[in-house]
Formats: C-alpha cells, sequence, structure tokens
C-alpha cells in the first residue's frame, strides 16, 4: 500500500520507528515530517496527510502526536477522511470493520512503540466489513456535505 504519515514532536521517534516498520512490511511511504525533532503544530502535519489520503494519491494515512486526539480532530475537517484515534487491537479492527477508517491517528506518549506497531498491522490488513455499515458512513458523509454549504 500506498501510505502518508506525518507527526509532530509528541510523537517523533514513534514516527520513525513506524516509518522503518511500513518499509520493511514492504509499503510505499509518503513522509510529511517531521524530519528532525522541533516543536510544531499538529494540524499542520494533520493537513498533507489527510489532504493526500482524501485525494486518492495514498491509500490510507497515519498521524502521530502526544495523544493522537488532536491529529484526528484536524484530519476529520478534511473531506472524505475517517480519521480513528486507536489505543487498541480491537479498536484498530473496528475502525476498519464498522468505520472503514482511511487514517489512523496514534498516541506516541501514552501507547508503547510495540503496541503502536500491531495498530498499524490491524489497521492496514483489515477490511471494512461493509453491508448494513454502508449507511451509517453515508449519513456521516452527508453530514460533511451539509456543513459545508
Ligand atoms: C503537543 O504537546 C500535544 O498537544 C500534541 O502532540 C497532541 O497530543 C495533541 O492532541
Amino acid at each position: 500500500m500506498k501510505i502518508a504519515i506525518a507527526c509532530d514532536h509528541g510523537a517523533f521517534d514513534q514516527k520513525v520507528m513506524l516509518v522503518d516498520y511500513l518499509k520493511e512490511s514492504g509499503h510505499e511511504i509518503v513522509d510529511f515530517g517531521l524530519e528532525e525533532n522541533r516543536t510544531v503544530d499538529y494540524p499542520d502535519y494533520a493537513l498533507p496527510v489527510a489532504e493526500a489520503v482524501s485525494a486518492g494519491t495514498v491509500d490510507r494515512g497515519v498521524l502521530v502526536c502526544g495523544t493522537g486526539l488532536g491529529m484526528a480532530m484536524a484530519a476529520n475537517k478534511v473531506p472524505g477522511i475517517r480519521a480513528a484515534n486507536v489505543v487498541s487491537t480491537e479498536f484498530a479492527k473496528l475502525a476498519r470493520e464498522h468505520n472503514d477508517a482511511n487514517i489512523i491517528t496514534l498516541s506516541g506518549r501514552f501507547t508503547e512503540p510495540e503496541l503502536n506497531r500491531e495498530l498499524v498491522r490491524i489497521f492496514l490488513e483489515t477490511e471494512f466489513a461493509g453491508g448494513h455499515h454502508i449507511p451509517r458512513l453515508e449519513k456521516i458523509a452527508k453530514i460533511e456535505e451539509r456543513s459545508s454549504q
């Protein structure tokens, strides 16, 4: 898969680790930074990843900050984005099966690197279940349409 990734200063080391892991797993990475650890504003890094996913130039996105919360909030403002802040293997699976999440957001401060690797693996390998979840996603899309008018 082609995967866009970015982080802020709350998760620099974990982003480096995840890039290595994803490359070793055979994925193509588009890295939107940070390139070195410095204090930044997470929306500036969520935006290019969310826009790449929304435009379809990448398949999925991975965003990492201190909690993953700010990255999710920012990414979810971009049309077509369903970013899920994930802290457990169950959430990683359900974010895909029920919500067809196209971006995973992770905590660099409260989740251990080994678990984050596993969360990303599950996020990338799990298929959307479809079926009765489809009309719910269509309702989310309608909210988005209404809000942009
Ligand atoms: C940065 O200190 C921190 O606020 C950020 O990484 C993230 O946790 C925001 O949601």
